[in-house]
């Protein structure tokens, strides 16, 4: 199907755009996508996110409103909130975050004052810009203070996390991470939080999915708030969320609107509605668990090509590489990955004498490669793929990088892209297409 019956409209309005568009549905459809915060989504999310529902202001809350006409979309939001809070079995949620990014920043104008004390994991450990690293803005208008991993084994220190929060005793700690290939214990840092007296916030944007399809413990129960962002695991739109218990629903509300936002972005509540509606299937428990199988499967077969890996596996989604004895950096080994048709990111490793720009390691997931259907026995080829282009990557070696793009594409073009263009079932997701074909 060219972009031309695709999206009819956009390229008789913008050709130059709808071109641009082609191209990447092409490159999502012929690459292998190993960024393990990225996913494909539906085709009923992405219709649901294109929608006249881009066209309401809706500042409040539903029954709340600064707007009239708030008939649908007060209905629209409710369903997103009720089904979300079914989901996650928590008392409330709110839907409106525009990213997780201000999701978490949210949580501290509920919880926190400019100065007050905030904790979390460092960046280079594995945890997240605005869990009060430096450079962002909750590192520089909070006082940030960091826990990291073991240098031995890579796991969380908890006794480090307790110590630090006694001492301490940060306002808000937040667990959870970026590059966290191993399960996070809320159980252990809901004791450390109420013994420190700080509100504990699980961020779980990475493995919200899992946590929905029963493929990763839940933190409800453990900590007050959660946070997460809806794009990732879960395979939602691009958005976020924030769960809590009833105590602490006025202050989350409060920060979200008025305190760091205006209107909800309403085409993007409806996509999470729906995302939420697919996740409570049945089939998405089976789609949650195929990612875990699948990244153990590429964990297991990564290690007997010898790759050294951070924890030396992975409980989840995702598996991070320290390339230091393969004695090719990060950067260019994920540069020449994109060259062989093998999307990865570079990535800092626990700690990685080198910069956080040209680090040690490359950071890789499953949860898109199960969207399109792959499995545990796709894996080994998947390891030899990656293998074959960091050694070529050492060697400037371009005709095995060309070899590999077309191995890679090949075997992709067997398992079509969910949303845009595929046509095969995969566990929990519904195809509106086949054939990506050629986009003029
Ligand atoms: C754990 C975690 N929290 C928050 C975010 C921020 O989300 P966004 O990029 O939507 O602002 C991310 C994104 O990578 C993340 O991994």
């Amino acid at each position: 199907m060219t972009v031309q019956q695709q999206h009819p409209a956009l390229a008789a309005a913008d050709p130059e755009l709808a071109a641009l568009v082609g191209a990447e549905e092409r490159l999502q459809a012929e690459t292998l996508r190993l960024i393990p915060s990225e996913n494909y989504v539906s085709a009923a999310v992405l219709e649901a996110s294109g929608t006249v529902l881009q066209n309401k202001y809706s500042e409040g809350y539903p029954g709340r409103r600064y707007y009239e006409g708030q008939q649908n979309i007060d209905q629209v939001e409710t369903l997103a909130i009720e089904r979300a809070k079914a989901l996650f079995g928590v008392d409330h949620a709110n839907v409106q975050p525009y990213s997780g990014s201000p999701a978490n920043l949210a949580v501290y104008l509920a919880f926190a004052k400019p100065g007050d004390t905030v904790m979390g994991m460092a960046l280079p450990m594995g945890g997240h810009l605005t869990h009060g690293w430096g450079v962002s803005a909750t590192g520089s208008w909070f006082r940030g203070v960091q826990y990291g991993v073991r240098q031995d084994d890579g796991l969380i220190d908890f006794d480090q996390v307790r110590d630090l929060a006694l001492k301490e005793r940060p306002k808000v700690i937040f667990c959870g991470g970026t590059a966290l290939p191993r399960t996070i214990d809320f159980a252990a840092f809901g004791e450390i939080a109420r013994e420190s007296g700080a509100v504990l916030v699980a961020d779980v944007a990475h493995i919200a999915g899992l946590i929905a399809g029963g493929a990763h413990p839940s933190p409800v129960g453990h900590v007050d708030v959660i946070s997460t962002t809806t794009h990732k695991t879960l395979r939602g739109p691009r958005g976020a969320m924030l769960m809590s218990r009833e105590e602490h629903a006025k202050a989350l509300d409060k920060a979200i609107f008025p305190g760091l936002q205006g209107g909800p972005h309403n085409q993007t509540t409806a996509a999470i509605a729906v995302a939420l509606r697919e996740a409570s299937q049945p089939s998405f428990r089976d789609y949650a668990h195929a990612v875990v199988a699948n990244a153990k499967a590429l964990a297991e077969a990564l290690l007997a090509r010898g790759f050294d890996l951070v924890s030396g596996g992975t409980d989840n989604h995702l598996i991070l590489i320290d390339l230091t004895s393969r004695q090719v950096p990060g950067k260019i080994a994920a540069k020449a990955l994109d060259r062989a048709g093998i999307v990865v990111n570079y990535n800092t490793v626990p700690y990685d004498p080198r910069k956080p720009f040209d680090p040690s390691g490359i950071r890789i997931g499953t949860p898109s490669l199960t969207s399109r259907g792959l499995t545990p026995d796709h894996m080994p080829e998947v390891a030899e793929w990656i293998d074959r282009a960091v050694t070529a990557a050492g060697t400037g070696d371009e005709d095995t990088l060309a070899a590999v793009r077309a191995e890679v594409a090949a075997l992709m073009a067997a398992y079509p892209a969910p949303g845009g263009a595929g046509a095969r079932c995969v566990p929990g997701l519904t195809h509106r297409r086949a054939g990506i074909g050629s986009h003029t």
